[in-house]
């Protein structure tokens, strides 16, 4: 009898700042370092999954687990906040595939964050705090996928995004910008009555205030290694 082989996954976090990828084991547990570049710019498909390629080189993997930071329906992206315009309708997986050699499934950055993240009991919201404003919705952990609070109205006629993403946090400063984070915080609790509400991405490094208790801080690296739920169904 042959021997079986474990599986090995190479897990990739597209953003908008940077990309990121690790090889997770068959239980999700890192076999690598989590390895990063920045982003080129402008931040087009090529130039992208270039990055992907030369990150994915030395690395030893069967499959791949991508999180994209927009909309993706069967492979597709379908918008692009924070990325090259010519993301809107790009066939992403067949296209990883091919440069890859590996079977490709995609989802939304911040859906691969909260399958790294949830419990997986109860109502479960997930936030992420980045280049962009990410959520992520689970009932029993069972996700609503593509849900985009990002682009919905937050206060003074602009978005979530446009108050609590990275260009304004750069523009207001941390404490007005703790500030608005704590009355998100306060309108989504009332809008989903979530049991947890996780918050991830990069910026939480700037999170400075008292968090209600079912709100929990997770680390940079879950949005990778979310990536083995996908491969778990
Ligand atoms: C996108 C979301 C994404 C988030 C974080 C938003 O601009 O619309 O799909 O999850 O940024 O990258």
């Amino acid at each position: 009898m042959g021997e079986i082989k474990p599986l090995q996954t190479l897990a990739v976090d597209i953003g908008g700042s940077g990309i990121k990828v690790m090889v997770l084991d068959e239980q999700g547990n890192p076999l690598s370092e989590r390895d990063r570049r920045e982003t080129p710019q402008p931040a087009t498909p090529d130039a992208m999954i270039t990055t992907i390629v030369e990150l994915a080189q030395d690395k030893v993997f069967d499959r791949v687990s991508v999180g994209y930071p927009g909309v993706v329906r069967l492979g597709i992206t379908e918008t692009a906040a924070n990325v090259s315009p010519e993301w809107i309708g790009f066939d992403l997986g067949s296209t990883l595939t091919q440069y890859l050699g590996k079977p490709v499934r995609i989802i939304n950055d911040a859906d691969m964050q909260g399958l790294g993240a949830i419990a997986g009991q109860g109502v479960e919201l997930v936030i992420t705090l980045g280049t962009g404003f990410g959520s992520a919705l689970f009932v029993n952990a069972k996700l609503l996928p593509n849900l985009e609070l990002g682009h919905h109205p937050f206060r003074k006629g602009e978005t979530y995004e446009q108050q609590l993403g990275k260009a304004a946090l750069d523009a207001v400063g941390k404490k007005r910008w703790n500030q608005r984070l704590s009355q998100a915080i306060a309108n989504l609790s009332h809008l989903f009555n979530y049991d947890k509400l996780y918050i991830g991405g990069g910026n939480t490094k700037k999170v400075e205030q008292e968090l209600p208790a079912n709100v929990i801080v997770v680390p940079n690296v879950t949005g990778l290694l979310g990536g083995i739920k996908l491969w778990q169904d």
